[in-house]
């Protein structure tokens, strides 16, 4: 039997961060990109799934790290200066406002081809060559190519294929495959209610348990994942002979 307190819909892999539902909780467990890049943190989660997709499609020095976590305040900062800079109509596609930024939550990336100029607000990430690579593996990893010009009346943000996602494996295969953007995935998650109703796919169960007020109760297995989806629950994840 585990406890699940109402605070912890707010953290997790699965959280949902946009406009509607503004990050709550303070990433933690943040680490260095790597030693290059010390200006660059990640939750360490997200961070080590990272490299390991960099190192699995063997992109070398031919990706790099734009931009990772990023304070309430780093957020305001960029928003004001994107204001100033390119104009309200452009920050408002491409720069999401301070407290509604899953750059904040420590599991967003955005990545850059590695060619001269890099711009930090929209870098360059090709749908070829070695960016294409990449994004084609992301899911295996546990990445998602998070804002598609086409759901962007859904998200809110405009196109933009350099932002990646850490929500984990296998939501981040089941996203794909399904083509769902995360506020889609977070309302289809719904139908599938713990304990009798499981999202059976790719080897594991996924349920959703409604947050029932200070204190959920769940008679889980012993080998799981849990995830607030930062709106009214939580995501119950389990590998089908433990993870
Ligand atoms: N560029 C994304 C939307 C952000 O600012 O979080
Ligand atoms: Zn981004």
């Amino acid at each position: 039997m585990i406890k699940l307190k109402s605070e912890d819909v707010a953290t997790g892999s699965l959280v949902l961060v946009n406009k509607r539902f503004t990050v709550r909780k303070t990433a933690e467990d943040l680490v260095f990109f790597n030693e290059s890049y010390k200006n660059i943190t990640l939750s360490e989660k997200a961070n080590s799934a990272l490299h390991r997709l960099l190192d699995g499609i063997g992109a070398g020095e031919r990706i790099v790290p734009v931009s990772g976590y990023r304070s309430f305040e780093e957020q305001a900062d960029i928003y004001n200066a994107s204001l100033n800079e390119n104009g309200s109509e452009y920050t408002k596609k491409y720069v999401a406002i301070p407290g509604a930024s899953e750059h904040q939550t420590g599991l967003a990336i955005d990545l850059a081809l590695n060619e001269g100029e890099i711009d930090f607000i929209c870098p360059r990430f090709p749908r070829f060559g070695i960016c294409e690579k990449f994004r084609q593996a992301a899911a295996d990893y546990g990445f998602i190519e998070r804002y598609k010009e086409e759901k962007k009346a859904v998200t809110g943000i405009s196109g933009e294929e350099w932002h990646f996602r850490y929500v984990g494996f296998p939501h981040s295969k089941i996203i794909v495959e399904t083509g769902l953007c995360l506020e889609e995935y977070t309302e289809y998650l719904k139908a599938f209610t713990y304990p009798d109703k499981p999202l059976k796919s790719l080897g594991y169960s996924v349920y959703y348990i409604p947050c029932g007020g200070n204190e959920t109760e769940a008679d889980v297995e012993e080998n799981f994942i849990l995830s607030g989806n930062n709106a009214d629950g939580f995501v119950l994840t389990e590998k089908e002979n433990g993870l």
